[in-house]
């Protein structure tokens, strides 16, 4: 019977460390659970990727491989090395960048992509073994946008889809990568390619036919004598675990009174990314501090909960922005904070998902203003778990996400006095015209969820491998 191998850079897991010994655990992450649909269909289906950290020693190596293969996980283990310039070299401090528009930030470096060839050929390596006929293997991101092809070359009846999480840049960016046509000729390994929006894949498109000798018929894409399809599939979550089963847990509810108390009248706005100069979080904290220049009667009765998760804080960029939101939160904290009321609350961790789901459930307004994003999924789980009908969600028009949530209140991400404007604005906002907005963008969430979406995925390969077969035995 043919399997299904899932392959992203990291694996679906998180390590737990109780008296110096590593466990590893399932983490219950958006593409995991809508993978299981795929993945608990049968017990030889496999998921490959690197397990987040550097392990040395080969007993350890063995000892998380034997862990891992109980949860049907085979992990990838990489060098230091081979960390410094895959990850946070080439594919967080070139592509990341690039993708985000954010040329300015993208370093273009000859060691790094090196090895950013030799990472995706070490994963091409475990994997071709593990290979048979009939296999489904679905690629996940851009750390491994070489691998399509380098599967494709060594196996011959199996179908390759490859998802990208973040954006696909409009050709004048792409073609600033100095080896952007072998990206192309990676990915193009592919048969079906998704992306999260119809921009995405109108971009990719148009690089294809540019800088590639491609024939394109619409979203099927002619190249080396084999067939491409690309589409749009935008990602969804798991509908049910925001708006019903976590706000049923007691960890929860016990978060939802502990806020309660916390916060009384006090209304919430709420933020939370990633460390990362893609996510605006500087233009949204100085969008913040206009309101509350402007607004002194809201003093004392508003604050913005703004939780930022630690994230690839050894790249200078990164460590660069961080140092920025410490000043420009401390310097707002200190300006118009009362004795008993912090404007910013502000917290540079993680948190448990119940936590996240009470706070989702308390706050009155979610602030997500992206310069970019592929798609974004706080403002879907937000959504979700408003399961009153009511709040408002502020939304940045850079977010992937906007095209499907237009009842939001859409702002450009540069224009501060603009998301100034729609903090006042939902804060006046009658409770039916939140309840309005809010039932048309949980409708969209609860359709076109994570299941949905790996379901669409799989439909449209099976479809690209049809239409391959026609063409051949024409
Ligand atoms: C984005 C990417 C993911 C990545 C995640 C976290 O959402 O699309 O592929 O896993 O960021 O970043 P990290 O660098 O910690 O894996």
């Amino acid at each position: 019977m043919s399997k299904a191998i899932i392959i992203s850079n990291r694996l679906p897991i998180k390590i737990v460390t109780k008296k110096n010994k590593n466990t590893l655990h399932h983490s219950e992450g958006g593409l995991a659970t809508g993978l299981e649909s795929v993945f608990k269909k049968s017990n030889d289906n496999i998921w490959v990727g690197w397990p987040g950290m550097v392990v040395k020693d080969t007993d350890a190596q063995l000892d998380i491989e034997n862990q891992l293969a109980e949860m049907h996980l085979k992990p990838i283990f990489l060098s230091k090395k081979q960390v410094d310039g895959f990850y946070l070299g080439f594919s967080n401090a070139t592509l990341w960048p690039i993708f985000h528009y954010a040329t300015n930030y993208a370093r273009y470096n000859d060691a790094d992509w090196k090895i950013y060839q030799e990472v995706n050929e070490k994963f091409a390596e475990v994997i071709i073994p593990l290979v048979e006929d009939g296999d489904t293997i679905w690629i996940h991101d851009y750390h491994l946008l070489l691998l399509p092809r380098l599967i494709k070359e060594k196996c011959k009846n199996v179908s390759i889809g490859f998802f990208q999480h973040i954006p696909f840049p409009s050709f004048e960016i792409f073609r600033l990568i100095p080896w952007r046509k072998q990206l192309l000729d990676g990915m193009l390994g592919a048969d079906l390619l998704g992306f999260h929006t119809i921009d995405d894949v109108n971009h990719f498109i148009d690089s294809a036919s540019r800088l590639l000798d491609t024939t394109i018929n619409s979203n099927v894409i002619f190249y080396k004598g084999e067939i491409s399809s690309v589409d749009a599939f935008p990602m969804g979550i798991d509908f049910e675990k925001f708006n019903s089963k976590l706000p049923k847990l007691q960890a929860t509810q016990k978060d939802v009174a502990n806020l309660k108390r916390q916060f009384g009248d006090t209304k919430i706005v709420l933020s939370i990314d990633r460390l990362d100069y893609s996510k605006g979080i500087l233009p949204r904290i100085h969008a913040f501090e206009q309101f509350l220049q402007k607004h002194s009667e809201y003093k004392g009765k508003v604050t913005l909960f703004m939780i930022v998760v630690p994230s690839r804080d050894s790249i200078y960029r990164y460590k660069e922005l961080k140092d920025e939101i410490d000043k420009v939160v401390g310097d707002i904290n200190a300006r118009f904070r009362t004795l008993d009321w912090r404007p910013i609350e502000y917290f540079y961790q993680s948190f448990p998902v119940e936590y996240l789901s009470a706070l989702y459930q308390m706050s009155d307004i979610c602030l997500v203003t992206p310069m970019r994003d592929g798609m974004n999924l706080v403002c879907k789980e937000y959504v979700a778990s408003r399961n009153e009908e009511d709040g408002v969600l502020i939304l940045s028009e850079m977010a992937g996400s906007s095209r499907e949530l237009g009842d939001a209140l859409i702002v450009n991400p540069n224009d501060i006095g603009q998301i100034e404007e729609a903090i006042v604005a939902a804060i006046k906002m009658s409770p039916k015209e939140q309840q309005i907005r809010m039932v048309k963008m949980r409708q969209i969430i609860e359709k076109f969820n994570i299941v949905h979406w790996v379901k669409i995925f799989m439909e449209k390969l099976r479809e690209v491998k049809k239409l391959q077969t026609s063409f051949k035995t024409k």
